[in-house]
Order: C-alpha cells, then structure tokens, then sequence
C-alpha cells in the first residue's frame, strides 16, 4: 500500500494544523515530522512540545525523523508527547540494536534511516528488527532540494534483500520526492513517500497531496 507522509517542515508553522488538515483532505495518511539538532545536521527544527501540539490537532499517525545525534537521551520524550513512528539515522547512533528495541518498548514503530552515501548492505543486521527503512534521497538538513537519483538503486536493493530474506520491513523515501521523481521511486520499491516542498512549497496542500497519490499509485501498478 502507498501512503504520502507530508513534511511540515516546508508547512507555515503558524497555521500548522490547517496544513496538515488540508494535507490529509488530499489523502495523507502519515505525517512527516523532521526533528534536527544543529550538530547531526546543520539545521534546528523542533522538539517534543510541536509533536504533542500536532498530536492534538490530528489522528494520523506521527512519524519523527531523528536527525540527531544521540538518539537514545530524547526516545522517550518523543513517545510521551505522542510520536508513533520514530527513525534514527545509522550513521549517528553507535548502538543501533539498543536504540531500535528502546523504540519499539514504548510501543513506536522503529525505524531507521541511511544517508545518500551510507550503502544498504550497513543495514544487513538490523532489517529483521526494524519496521520500516528510510532511504535519504538527499542530504539531510533542509528541504526543497534536488532529488539525488542513486536513491532508486538503493530503494531496489532493499525490496530485494527483503523478497530474499522474506522479511516485512516497509521502505519509505525523503526528499525531493514531486511529480517528476515519485514515478521512479514508487516502480522500484518505495511504499512511503515522504514530500515537504511539493505538497506545502506553492499551491494548495490539498491537490498537491491528491495529485502526487494519483502518480504514485499509478505508478504502482507498473511495478514488475
Ligand atoms: C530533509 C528532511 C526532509 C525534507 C524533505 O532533511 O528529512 O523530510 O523535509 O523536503 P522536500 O520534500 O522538500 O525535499
Ligand atoms: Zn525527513
């Protein structure tokens, strides 16, 4: 199944819950929620208190992109204040099984994220532990950036390992995702699809979602 999860981080942070109101009216179904800390990427976004705000303003579930570094000191803050789904990066946790089960024993979703430059095969011991996998599309810190299309190897390679290996982990894809991309990364695997600029950057949030699930669940059906 396709599922769009909207980025607020290109939303209008002052009317928060109408974007993601509207988003949802176009068919969002997760909504994307980029936590930065100024030293694992070189930008700040929010923290605990944001999510527990959008935990009120909406039903969907809540999934958190950690791109910081020491993850295991902010998981349960998250879950308190309402997170569903939390992803840590590989590259900025140096115990990824701990970090992964200490995720899912607040009862999260555990999820993890691998950079542009950071190979698939880094994930080998975790994709039995981990419900989805965030494949990067760009570097990490800001949005409305160029899609980088090695991404659609990767998002390959992991449906691969994962019909070989006969594991259920899901593969969602961030960054750059629009018209033009979201074709490619959906015939090659990719089930969640994260996008900030193209669904809140220009235009109404509510037909940008609808016309970006409509390319992506044709595309769908194209898959081999
Ligand atoms: C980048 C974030 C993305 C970002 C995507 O560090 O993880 O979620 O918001 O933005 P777009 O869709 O504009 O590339
Ligand atoms: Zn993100």
């Amino acid at each position: 199944m396709i599922e769009l999860a909207p980025s607020i981080l290109a939303a209008d942070f002052s009317r928060l819950a109408d974007q993601v109101r509207a988003a949802s009216e176009g068919g969002a179904t997760v909504i994307h929620v980029d936590i930065m800390d100024g030293h694992f990427v070189p930008n700040l976004t929010v923290g605990p208190p944001v999510v527990k705000s959008l935990r009120r303003a909406t039903k969907l579930p809540l999934d958190c992109h950690l791109m910081i570094e020491d993850p295991d000191q902010y998981i349960p803050a998250f879950a308190e204040a309402g997170a569903d789904w939390m992803s840590v990066h590989q590259e900025a946790d140096r115990h990824l099984d701990r970090t992964l089960h200490l995720i899912k024993s607040h009862n999260c979703l555990a999820g993890v994220v691998i950079n542009p430059a950071t190979p698939v095969e880094t994930l080998t011991e975790v994709l039995d532990i981990v419900d989805y996998v965030l494949v990067m599309s760009v570097n990490p810190g800001f949005g409305a950036q160029e899609f980088i299309p090695n991404a659609v190897n990767k998002i390959r390679r992991l449906a691969q390992l994962r019909a070989q290996r006969g594991l259920s982990f899901r593969i969602e894809v961030d960054g750059g995702i629009a018209q033009d991309t979201v074709a490619e990364v959906v015939r090659a695997g990719a089930e969640i699809l994260v996008a900030g600029n193209a669904v809140f950057g220009h235009g109404d949030p509510k037909t940008n979602a609808q016309l970006l699930l409509k390319a992506a669940t044709e595309a769908a059906l194209q898959r081999v």
